[in-house]
């Protein structure tokens, strides 16, 4: 495909900063427009003094900044958001204030200078539907108001319905992607993700911190895996105009999960279940499964995951272990 000049939002978080490295590997040009609200520099030090790649600060909730940073691109990958269950509990407004102001103004800036976008939405738009798997026309199932966990998936679904109108009323070129649990290297576990979490309480020997029961089945896509596909929907023709659920397809339960993070990491560590209540606040509710059914992405792209569950722990535990050695290196864990 043609040199593209690509503008990522967002990509100095963990997938965005992925995503932007794929793209200076394709040859094309890259520009990241980024708050580093939760995203970090050190992410994309890799690319940082590439001649193809150009960091802006900004937030997507400033039309001005935005416009300028679409009209010069002929993609936008729309990735900013507030992110993550701890998150949305702690900050329920600035979750939903950045989540759909942000994405009103990527998409007016999209509008008038009439780009493509490909936006990431999440599994969490289908709520707590009890159906096994999720596919893509399927209702949703969104928890009371009353419950601030139900502002993040209400605040994508907010953002999935703009774009559809945008689509419908004004022929936007647009691509919603429903990423599932993504997981690799550079994922903070600040937030409430539940593979750095464990590893990293696994590699300092501490109690691995397992939320309610633990029986709660997921499943995990390596960032890698997540990124290739991205790229691929960006480009495919036949994308254009649909909702498309990108995830792995391996179950695993969270307590299978912390035993295998243990024997990976040679790890003492005991695992110790958590109600829900202590570790989210009062009521909070969480799903027992969470399968994507990936007919579409198949169809369409012909998606087919590389890494396997131990394989994507490996490069997580790996990455951790190189992000230590590199602290020792420079004096910082001293
Ligand atoms: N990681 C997952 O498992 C997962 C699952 C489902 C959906 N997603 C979606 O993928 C996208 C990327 O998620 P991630 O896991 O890389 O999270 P992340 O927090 O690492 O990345 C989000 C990035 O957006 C930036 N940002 C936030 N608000 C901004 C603003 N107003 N202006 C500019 N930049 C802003 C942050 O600084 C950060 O770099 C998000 O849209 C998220 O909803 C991720």
């Amino acid at each position: 495909m043609a040199e593209m000049r690509v503008l990522i939002t967002g990509g100095a978080g963990f997938i965005g900063s992925h995503l932007a490295e794929r793209h200076i590997e394709l040859g094309d040009e890259v520009v990241v427009l980024d708050d580093l609200s939760t995203g970090r520099i050190q992410n994309l030090r890799l690319i940082l003094q590439h001649p193809k790649f150009s960091f802006q600060q900004g937030s997507v909730m400033d039309l001005d900044v935005t416009s300028k940073a679409v009209e010069k691109c002929d993609i936008v990958y729309h990735l900013a958001a507030s992110v993550g269950v701890r998150r949305v509990v702690d900050d329920p407004i600035g979750t939903i204030e950045r989540n759909v102001s942000g994405t009103m103004c990527v998409l007016r800036a999209v509008d008038r200078f009439k780009k493509r976008l490909l936006f990431t939405s999440t599994s969490e738009v289908y709520g707590k539907s009890a159906k096994v798997p999720f596919s893509e026309d399927d209702d949703i199932v969104l928890g009371p108001t009353v419950k601030p966990r139900w502002g993040y998936g209400c605040s994508k679904a907010v953002d999935e319905f703009l774009i559809q109108a945008y689509m419908r009323q004004h022929g936007l070129y647009g691509v919603i992607v429903r990423l599932f649990n993504t997981v690799g290297p550079r994922q903070l576990g600040n937030y409430g993700m539940v593979i750095p979490t464990l590893v990293r309480q696994a590699m300092k020997q501490q109690p691995l911190t397992v939320f309610g029961t633990g029986e709660q089945m997921r499943c995990f896509l390596h960032v890698s895996d997540a990124v290739h596909a991205l790229t691929q929907l960006a480009s495919e023709s036949s994308a254009k105009g649909r909702v498309v659920n990108l995830g792995g397809t391996e179950e695993i339960s969270v307590n299978d999960l912390a035993r295998r993070i243990k024997a990976i990491t040679t790890s003492s560590s005991q695992i110790h279940n958590i109600p829900y209540d202590d570790a989210l606040g009062p009521g909070f509710e969480d799903i027992d499964r969470r399968v994507p059914d990936c007919t579409r992405v198949r169809q369409l792209i012909g998606f087919s995951p590389k890494f396997d569950i131990d394989a994507i722990l490996r490069s997580v535990v790996g990455h951790e272990l190189s992000e230590k050695e590199g602290q020792f290196a420079s004096g910082a864990l001293q």
